[in-house]
């Protein structure tokens, strides 16, 4: 298996480790907050960099009929999910993407609706395009996160709701959607009219026992659901600015290519497809190899909480690397921020940027890191909650 390097990335303009005075307002915290991985990418991707900037021309890339093989392939043998070759539309990020679609498919005024907890930019691509939040928050029950499927139908019956954001597997929560959770959701998308936007980033960051089922694999509905993803999570390529849209009704593309034309964003840096290319094609192994520390860093914290903090409820991790955990007994009668970073020394990300007040006790951990980076941070929390 290939080897999982460990980078120490700090003053290497990396916005994990370098960016935390800003995000933050002070210097000396152990970073698990924004979704990157402190491993260097496979070694394949790393030497086909080389290899172009060795060339030194730098001119206009043509994107190669093997980039899209690689990525269909991909989809093919990991998910099962056939994609054709003219779905394939380029954003420079999924988030850019969010916010095209918004303005793509929906008018001003619209209802979108998303489910808190809800990762940040949902609710920007929404609100910053002069659209409506439409929010039906995940049923939860001891941990466990559900869609709440007859809340949905009334708003989506009452509501004229336009577009749904789904966010599979789920981040922050760390759900993988089974096939009759996201069939209901589709079939309620179908009864009334709402379009499917399925954010599909931590698609191949799944733990052992869950399958990932892409939204448009499914077969049902596809004619209005719009599928967005990316080798970044995956392969820790975010800085490669380079994300897929997958439109496969043809309507729908029509629609999309004429926005488009008007913002002119097409095609992104040969660099971002080269590397992104590469990862497909040669990254299996090493992303094994991640998988393998995630599942342990996991285990790890979470047996750490149980046995020092047995008041915290710990989501079940499924997908992502991002832990998702309840600290409302250790946190409530406190100043949250204060007690995380001046006491825990913890860059985390904080339970409310995912929807407010009702998730005010709770903590995103990001796992993509090595394992003593996990073992400081739970005696952190530790000592600081005490
Ligand atoms: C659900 C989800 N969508 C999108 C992104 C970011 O996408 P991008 O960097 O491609 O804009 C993230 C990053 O954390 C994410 O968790």
């Amino acid at each position: 298996m290939e080897k999982i390097i460990y980078q120490d990335r700090k003053k290497t303009n990396c916005e994990k480790w370098d960016g935390i005075f800003q995000k933050f307002g002070k210097e000396d915290l152990l970073p698990l907050w924004v979704a990157d991985m402190d491993f260097q990418a496979p070694e394949c991707v790393g030497k086909a960099l080389q290899e172009y900037a060795k060339k030194g021309v730098f001119g206009y890339y043509k994107v190669p009929e093997s980039f899209f093989e690689a990525f269909i392939n991909w989809e093919k043998e990991r998910h099962g999910y056939h994609v054709e070759k003219e779905w394939i539309r380029f954003a420079p990020g999924v988030v850019p993407a969010l916010f095209w679609l918004v303005q793509c498919f929906t008018e001003k005024e619209d209802s979108v609706m998303i489910s808190t907890p809800a990762y940040p930019p949902f609710f920007h691509c929404i609100e910053d395009n002069g659209r409506k939040v439409t929010d039906v928050p995940l049923k939860c029950t001891d941990g466990h996160y559900e869609m709440d499927y007859d809340k949905m139908e009334k708003i989506m019956r009452e509501e004229q709701v336009k577009m749904y954001i789904l966010c599979s597997p789920h981040n922050p929560i760390g759900r993988v959607w089974k096939e009759e959770e996201l069939r209901r959701l589709i079939s309620l998308c179908e009864k009334y009219h709402v379009l499917l936007v399925a954010d599909e980033i931590h698609q191949d960051i799944i733990l052992k026992g869950n399958r990932q089922i892409p939204a448009g694999s499914i077969g049902q509905y596809t004619d209005k659901i719009v599928a967005l993803t990316a080798a970044s999570k995956t392969f820790n390529l975010a800085d490669c600015q380079n994300a897929f849209i997958l439109l496969a009704d043809e309507k729908l593309r029509e629609e999309f290519d004429d926005f488009a034309e008007k913002i002119h964003v097409m095609q992104g840096s040969g660099f971002g497809y080269i590397a992104v290319q590469n990862a497909y094609e040669g990254g299996l192994d090493w992303l094994n190899g991640v998988l393998k520390i995630i599942e342990e860093n996991y285990v790890y914290a979470r047996h750490f909480i149980e046995r020092e903090l047995p008041e915290a409820v710990v989501s079940e991790l499924q997908g992502t690397y991002l832990m998702w955990i309840d600290l409302k007994p250790y946190l409530q009668d406190k100043d949250v921020v204060q007690t995380l970073q001046e006491k825990c020394h913890l860059a985390i990300d904080y339970g409310d940027w995912f929807g407010g007040e009702d998730w005010k006790y709770y903590i995103r951990v990001n796992l993509a890191t090595k394992t003593e980076n996990i073992a400081q941070a739970m005696e952190n929390l530790k000592r600081g909650l005490e």
